[in-house]
């Protein structure tokens, strides 16, 4: 059965252990609440170490005031369950007085990624982030980890934060992984009504229609953009929070589209922001 651990001296030795037996650890950190998502990095996880340690944590940090926190749905018996059916040997589960003590100070901050995108509306997110996700690699001392392009800059500001930091630690990027009918898998879904569900499809759609303009020669990111736009917001529900077209490498606004370029979006539907994106060319 799986193995939980709960405290971050305990992972720091089990880590050691499974080190001096000559064996790789890969790391898979997540929120909880787990979906097909984060299982397929599970699995991506399998092919990088011998041991896949699975993080849950809601991490206090990431979330700004007035955010969904307190909220933030919870089944840990059922994500030990799926973690362990997927591949998983441990679970690393601490609580947050585990790793943010009286008195915690200390934040790893990126000068510039986290200035666009989802950034702009969360500006200590990003903070957050590239703070646990430090600890978390100090604490599972993994050689491999795994993250979903579904946050597609968050992968980018964890590959930058490692490259800066000297982590010895190789990242993966994993493919996004959709519903049936496209809607991209959150654990945030789960606030959707049904009529929201149906709803927010548009993200997903808004996407496909902008790769299929640039497939059909639109390089104009200014028209692409529109086109989403008019997607998104003939639906009563939805609120546009932001909708790029950048360079994914360093996440600012493209024009023109000749090169590698990521359409990226958020868009609260209801109350629930939800995030999507795709590569719209090469
Ligand atoms: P969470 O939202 O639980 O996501 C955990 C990991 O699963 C992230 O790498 C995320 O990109 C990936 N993921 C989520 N939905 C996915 C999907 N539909 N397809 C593929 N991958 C998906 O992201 C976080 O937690 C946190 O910010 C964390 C990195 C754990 C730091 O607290």
């Amino acid at each position: 059965v799986i193995k939980i651990i709960d405290t971050a001296g305990q992972m720091q030795k089990y880590a050691d252990g499974v080190r001096e037996k000559g064996k790789k650890i890969s790391l898979v950190p997540t929120m909880g609440f787990l979906h097909q998502g984060h299982l397929s990095l599970i699995k991506e996880a399998l092919k990088h170490g011998d041991e896949v340690v699975v993080s849950i944590f809601v991490n206090p940090a990431q979330f700004g005031p007035g955010e969904d926190l307190e909220k933030y749905p919870r089944s840990f018996e059922r994500d030990c369950k799926l973690a362990e059916d997927a591949g998983a040997s441990i679970i690393f589960s601490p609580d947050k007085e585990e790793l943010y003590g009286k008195n915690y100070q200390t934040y790893v901050n990126l000068e510039k990624l986290p200035m666009h995108l989802c950034g702009i509306s969360r500006p200590t997110h990003f903070r957050g982030v590239a703070t646990i996700v430090t600890k978390l690699f100090l604490i599972t001392k993994p050689h491999a980890a795994v993250f979903g392009q579904k946050d597609f800059q968050q992968l980018q500001v964890i590959r930058q934060m490692v490259k800066d930091l000297n982590f010895d630690i190789k990242i993966i990027g994993a493919p996004i992984v959709r519903e049936d009918d496209g809607l991209a898998m959150s654990s945030r879904n789960t606030y959707l009504t049904p009529g929201q569900r149906k709803q927010a499809l548009c993200l997903s759609q808004s996407l496909k229609q902008a790769f299929e303009m640039v497939k059909s020669g639109v390089i104009d990111a200014s028209r692409i953009i529109e086109q989403a736009e008019k997607i998104i917001s003939a639906h009563p529900e939805t609120k546009i929070d932001y909708i790029a077209v950048c360079d994914p490498d360093t996440l600012s606004d493209i024009k023109i589209i000749q090169g590698p370029a990521i359409m990226a979006l958020a868009v609260k539907v209801g109350n629930t922001r939800l995030i999507d994106n795709m590569m719209i060319n090469q």
